[in-house]
């Protein structure tokens, strides 16, 4: 064991273990699903929904699919004490903490090495959850405690304090091995580069030439060079030096380089200290760095999931889905296109609806009747182009693809 993880977390039952089952997966082509269109089945795709108990699903998953997943996503139930349309959400403390151990366990197997597992979770369970995936995945491989800020008014009838935020725990299968991609810049993000330079324009064919919009980018460090502590006169003839205890971040003979190159700006007057032109064309396709908390203007909130399931299903709703932005983030920045993606506590569906949209592959457990009620009639809109909801415009879906049904049972 990691030498970090041997404070362990030790709570009655803990080491009772049901998961030495005998699984068995079976196939029913009446119920798989796949686009009638043949323009849509050109593809090739690898996606399975199974119905029943996920320890035994999981395991039996095992044989073909070990270090396949490049990210796992679940969304358990919270262990709220509450009773929901679709399932009930209340053990006690300890046999969900055992119910949550023998899941992990299974998941770091499924795992690729490179891959990731994703846990919505909010404060009933979650630092309990922490600990215990520590000891599973192990303390350094712990990646972020997500904040998903997922409401945008407060419930005021709350007796303490308004729940706002869900978490959701990342961990890295091996951290040293996994690297997040990075995030498209909003629009929001580029508002910021409006300058732009007399040397741009348009050509006798209506073609743009130049760099386009820039911001105004610091030009100075902390690390103090002597040499990088040189005077600089502006185009209104005033000496300027960086502020004290700071350099500036280019040698003199580069600066010159960046000036000759139009890439320093002194403001309008001329008499501003310099700044560095940071050119968005240039740094769009870096992309951004994603960050830990994420705000419901980005990736949707409950309320947005809530109108995207009544809209699959108007008369008997999913209670707590997760809206399908929330998961696109994820897959954003954990797979790229043709990844495996795995959610084996499904609901109502959605991070298989996401991911098949997404053009990952895709496997998910659900033992509720919802399974078909739900995450059946959900996935073959999607595959058939009549889910114009959630992700579909931003992301061009139009239909296409298909999946494979199970059950899975034991056995004797
Ligand atoms: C919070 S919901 C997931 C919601 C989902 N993320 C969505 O967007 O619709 C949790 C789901 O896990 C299912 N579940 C709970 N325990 C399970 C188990 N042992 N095996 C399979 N599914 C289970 C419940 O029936 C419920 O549908």
């Amino acid at each position: 064991m990691d030498p970090l993880t041997r404070l362990e977390l030790i709570w009655p039952g803990k080491r009772s273990n049901h998961s030495a089952a005998f699984p068995r997966l079976t196939a029913d082509a009446s119920r798989s699903y796949h686009s009638p269109h043949s323009e849509h089945r050109t593809a090739s795709y690898d996606n399975h929904l199974i119905f029943g108990e996920n320890l035994l699903a999981l395991q039996s998953l095992k044989e073909q699919y070990e270090e396949r997943f490049t990210c796992i996503y679940i969304d358990p139930p919270y262990n709220t004490g509450q009773v929901f349309d679709q399932y009930d959400d209340g053990l006690d403390h300890g046999s969900w903490l055992s119910f949550m151990k023998e899941r992990l366990h299974l998941f770091h197997q499924l795992l690729k090495e490179d891959g990731t597992l994703w846990i919505s979770i909010d404060d009933d369970e979650s630092h309990y959850l922490k600990v215990v995936c520590d000891e599973i995945f192990g303390r350094h491989n712990f990646v972020s405690n997500i904040v998903w800020i997922k409401k945008s008014s407060p419930s005021n009838d709350a007796r303490w304090i308004s729940d706002t935020h869900d978490h959701i725990l990342v961990y890295a299968k091996d951290k040293t091995l996994w690297r997040p991609n990075k995030l498209p810049r909003t629009q929001e993000q580029n508002k910021i580069y409006k300058h732009s330079d007399e040397y741009d324009g348009v050509d006798a064919q209506g073609v743009f030439y130049g760099r386009g919009p820039w911001f105004p980018g610091d030009m100075t460090v902390k690390t103090i060079s002597e040499s990088a502590l040189y005077p600089i006169t502006t185009p209104s003839g005033r000496k300027v030096r960086p502020a004290a205890g700071r350099a500036w971040v280019y040698t003199e003979e580069r600066f010159r380089e960046l000036v000759a190159d139009h890439r320093i700006t002194f403001g309008k007057s001329g008499n501003n200290k310099p700044c560095i032109k940071r050119f968005l064309t240039e740094i769009e396709e870096k992309g951004v760095v994603p960050r830990s908390v994420w705000h419901y203007s980005e990736v949707g909130e409950n309320r947005n999931a809530r109108q995207e399931v009544k809209k699959l299903n108007a008369t008997n709703p999913f209670a707590t889905p997760k809206p399908e932005k929330l998961i696109k983030r994820i897959l954003e920045i954990a797979t790229k296109e043709g990844d495996y993606v795995l959610d084996a506590f499904a609901g109502s569906g959605t991070t298989g609806a996401v991911a098949h949209k997404m053009r990952r592959n895709w496997v998910m457990i659900e033992r509720g009747e919802h399974c078909h009620t739900h995450i059946w009639t959900r996935m073959k809109k999607v595959i058939d182009g009549e889910d114009n909801g959630g992700i579909t415009k931003e992301v061009a879906w139009s239909g296409g693809g298909g999946f494979s049904y199970h059950v899975v049972k034991e056995t004797n």
